[in-house]
């Protein structure tokens, strides 16, 4: 019989992060599929997971140098110091949202430190890897709490209400980026009883925001409009889309109570989609909640974990969303990783063996080099 695969489960030690890539349910499945277990003392801690309901599920309990010792396979949500992973046997596996092009220093680092990297980023957005997916699983939980979050800066509230003291009016929600994190906005803005309007680049999603029951906002007869790119994933628009886009934007934006934006394209700066100038259009005491402050902003002026108050309107947005909602985001996470691995477990290796297609597409380092085509190039 083959060896058993030690997989070893960090406490995350990026500030701020409270989520942990392992939960009882998942060290349970991989138990069972012949796998050894570990997890740091404390991982769990800010996810609501005990150490004991980790040992009660089978894992093994202790710290960093006993918890890497000899393991295989190297879980985290975000990455770490190459330096912390010395520990892990040579050639060890470590998956986790790595931040390839931000940590480029670090990716060199896990190559030279014999460590194979696998960003669970660069998982490709086919159907068979649905389930394997962090950047869905974590980006549909931040559109939900960026709604909520909104609300309750709001000063006022969402759905409309007929009292004995007078009627208060629905809020308008407009919801910018219509991926996974703006369709569970507007969802979640609607369920609240606002008013919602959403745009995208994408013209595939006019018909995801009507089904939803909200508006859409969008730019016509603009040549070249089609912002699909590979993947599935949006692209850097025209000059001209990006004028047209401006203008119906700011007739918008002024009549708007919330605003959520989720724009990103893959590896570069968030683009910007709505300047100061719009924002002092806006009614004092309207919320805009940006969801791509950490990749740079879609507006003017946000930063991260700070309520900004500009012309009277509050500009808020969250280092790492998907945190605040600690113990759901570690469960979709953790199954992602599940099923990742699952999915490619070799009964008789007793472990893991990727395939080409998505193995290619998620592993970083490899023999000592960096390997993937998105690094090189
Ligand atoms: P994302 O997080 O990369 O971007 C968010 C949204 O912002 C996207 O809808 C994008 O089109 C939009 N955007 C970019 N630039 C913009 C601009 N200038 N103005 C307005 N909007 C702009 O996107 P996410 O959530 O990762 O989804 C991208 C696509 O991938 C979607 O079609 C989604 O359904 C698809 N997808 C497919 C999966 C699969 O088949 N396994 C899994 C997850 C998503």
């Amino acid at each position: 019989m083959a060896a058993q695969t030690k997989i070893a489960v960090l406490k995350e030690r990026t500030a701020g992060e409270t989520r942990v890539s392992a939960i009882p349910e998942t060290v349970k499945k991989f138990i069972a599929l012949g796998a050894v277990m570990a997890v740091e003392e404390g991982a769990g801690v800010n996810a609501s997971i005990t150490d004991e309901a980790f040992r009660e599920a089978g894992a093994q309990v202790g710290p960093l140098e006993t918890v890497l010792k000899d393991a295989d396979i190297v879980f985290g949500v975000q990455g770490v110091e190459p330096s912390l992973l010395a520990g892990a046997k040579p050639g060890a596996w470590f998956a986790a949202v790595l931040d390839p092009f931000g940590q480029r220093a670090r990716i060199d680092g896990y190559a030279t430190a014999g460590v194979e990297a696998l960003a669970m980023e660069f998982m490709p957005r086919i159907t068979r890897a649905q389930s394997m997916d962090v950047l869905s699983s974590q980006s549909n939980l931040a559109g939900y709490k960026a709604v909520l979050a909104a609300a309750d800066t709001y000063g006022r509230a969402f759905p409309m209400m007929m009292t004995a003291a007078g009627t208060i009016t629905a809020a308008r929600v407009f919801v910018m980026g219509v991926g996974v994190a703006g369709l569970q906005a507007i969802a979640t803005a609607r369920r609240l009883g606002a008013q919602v309007s959403a745009t995208d680049v994408r013209s595939a999603t006019k018909e995801q925001i009507q089904s939803l029951g909200a508006k859409p906002v969008f730019v016509e007869n603009v040549a070249g409009i089609e912002g699909e790119g590979q993947g599935g994933y949006a692209t850097e628009m025209s000059e001209e889309y990006q004028k047209a886009q401006a203008e119906l934007v700011s007739s918008h934006i002024a009549k708007q109570d919330i605003v959520i934006t989720t724009a990103l394209i893959p590896g570069r700066a968030a683009p910007r989609l709505i300047s100061d100038a719009q924002i002092a259009t806006m009614r004092p005491g309207s919320v805009i909640f940006d969801l791509a402050v950490a990749q740079g902003g879609n507006v003017e002026g946000s930063v991260p974990d700070q309520v900004v108050d500009r012309h009277g309107v509050k500009i808020i947005g969250f280092s790492n969303t998907p945190a605040h909602l600690a113990a759901d985001a570690s469960a979709l996470f953790a199954r992602n990783l599940y099923n990742f691995l699952s999915a490619f477990w070799d009964k008789e290796a007793g472990k893991p063996v990727l395939d080409e297609e998505i193995g290619n597409a998620v592993r970083l380092t490899q023999g000592g080099k960096v390997v993937n085509e998105r690094l090189l190039g």
